[in-house]
């Protein structure tokens, strides 16, 4: 262990005990935003890190080791998409020789066996595979990648005879949700072990989309019902996380488990941030790991101390009996919303904005609008 990350262990202190955050336990590591795809629910930003202000590999090897110093257990390699690094395989042997568990989060449409056996060589734990739709035609003009569907239904089966477990991420929205039943079957048939039903949070390029992706509340309504309903079929066969859309929302999410306090991401050219979609909020500052060593950014970022623990809330979350439990939700949807990263989330119904944002996303799911904004081609729809 070296110096640096003894001295931040010695300084950061357990919960409970008079500090608003531990440990981290896990890292999402944006390894480039290179992507393939062009989902139009991208929650990378707006702005991408240029390839060439990506961290080296040799930088990310430092990084995973100061990682595991500071007592990070798990490692999302994720992106964009992080197959497109050349050296992921090293990567994730390097995660691998830290003692961390490692998770490929990919669109899984350039995951070859070759690299999938190479990559289980290196101690890869776990791979998750994003999914558009059930059907083809849908799934490849939501993803932007002619195609796309039938190199991820690919990926998904090497990935179960290479031996390693598989979850599904769905991401749905009012152009898929009726596809829901379906894409539940398709992972069971995969031999999936978990399915993500993530509807759409916006930030970042997905809210440019949100008026074509908003599902309507009947729809939010039936899929309550279709996921309650595989839930209890499916006990022991799949394990099903369910994310609900905010919009639609009565609680918060408690988004992170609370900015800074168990989680954080960097970015590809090095930053670290409490969240993806942390870099939307304007006027804040991220430290560097090109600048810092890591446990000194967990500990003193001025940006990961804006908003940890519950001193900096505004009424009506400083006096809520939730406070402790959600964190005061979702900063970047404050920001996305009021324009204030500080104000209490729209998703919670003690909010001012609450009703607000309700009514746009009633007034966003009935546009009928089907036009998705895509990032590389101005707007025109790919093939598929
Ligand atoms: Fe940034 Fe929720 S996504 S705090």
């Amino acid at each position: 262990m070296s110096d640096i990350a003894e001295t931040t262990r010695q300084t950061t202190l357990e919960p409970g005990k008079g500090t608003s955050h531990g440990l981290p336990v896990a890292v999402l590591l944006e390894v480039t935003h290179r992507c393939p795809l062009q989902c139009p629910y991208c929650s990378n930003p707006v702005e991408l890190d240029k390839p060439k202000a990506e961290l080296s590999t040799e930088e990310w090897v430092r990084v995973l080791n100061e990682m595991a110093d500071l007592g990070v257990l798990q490692v999302h390699f994720s992106g964009g998409e992080p197959m497109a690094r050349k050296d992921i395989v090293e990567l994730v042997q390097a995660a691998t020789d830290a003692g961390l568990y490692s998770n490929l989060i990919t669109s899984g449409v350039t995951l070859t066996r070759d690299k999938l056996e190479a990559l289980a060589d290196a101690g890869l734990c776990h791979v998750q595979i994003s999914f558009q739709a059930n059907d083809p035609v849908l799934a490849n003009r939501v993803g932007g990648y002619r195609n796309g569907h039938a190199k991820k239904l690919e990926a998904a089966r090497h990935t179960r005879a290479v031996g390693l477990p598989l979850t599904v991420n769905a991401v749905m929205h009012r152009q898929n949700l009726h596809e829901l039943p379906d894409m539940i079957d398709m992972a069971v048939e995969m031999g999936a072990h978990r399915i993500e039903v993530a509807n759409v949070q916006y930030y970042g390029w997905a809210l440019k989309n949100r008026a074509a992706l908003m599902p309507t509340m009947d729809q939010i309504e039936e899929c309550n019902r279709v996921v309650a309903e595989a839930e209890e079929r499916l006990k022991g066969v799949l394990a099903i996380d369910y994310v609900v859309p905010d919009y639609y929302a009565v609680r918060p999410k408690t988004c992170m488990g609370g900015w800074g306090r168990q989680f954080f991401n960097i970015s590809p050219a090095g930053k670290v941030l409490p969240c993806h979609a942390a870099e939307t909020i304007t006027g804040l500052e991220f430290d560097s790991v090109r600048d810092h060593a890591l446990g000194w950014i967990w500990d003193h970022s001025p940006a990961l101390n804006l908003y940890r623990g519950t001193d900096w809330m505004p009424e009506p979350c400083r006096s809520c009996d939730f406070k402790e439990e959600d964190f005061g939700g979702c900063r970047c949807q404050a920001f996305a919303l009021t324009g204030d990263a500080a104000a209490t989330d729209p998703a919670c119904s003690f909010s001012p904005h609450h009703e607000a944002v309700f009514k746009t996303a009633e007034d966003e799911s009935a546009t009928g609008d089907t036009r998705f904004i895509y990032r590389n081609l101005a707007g025109g729809t790919p093939e598929a």
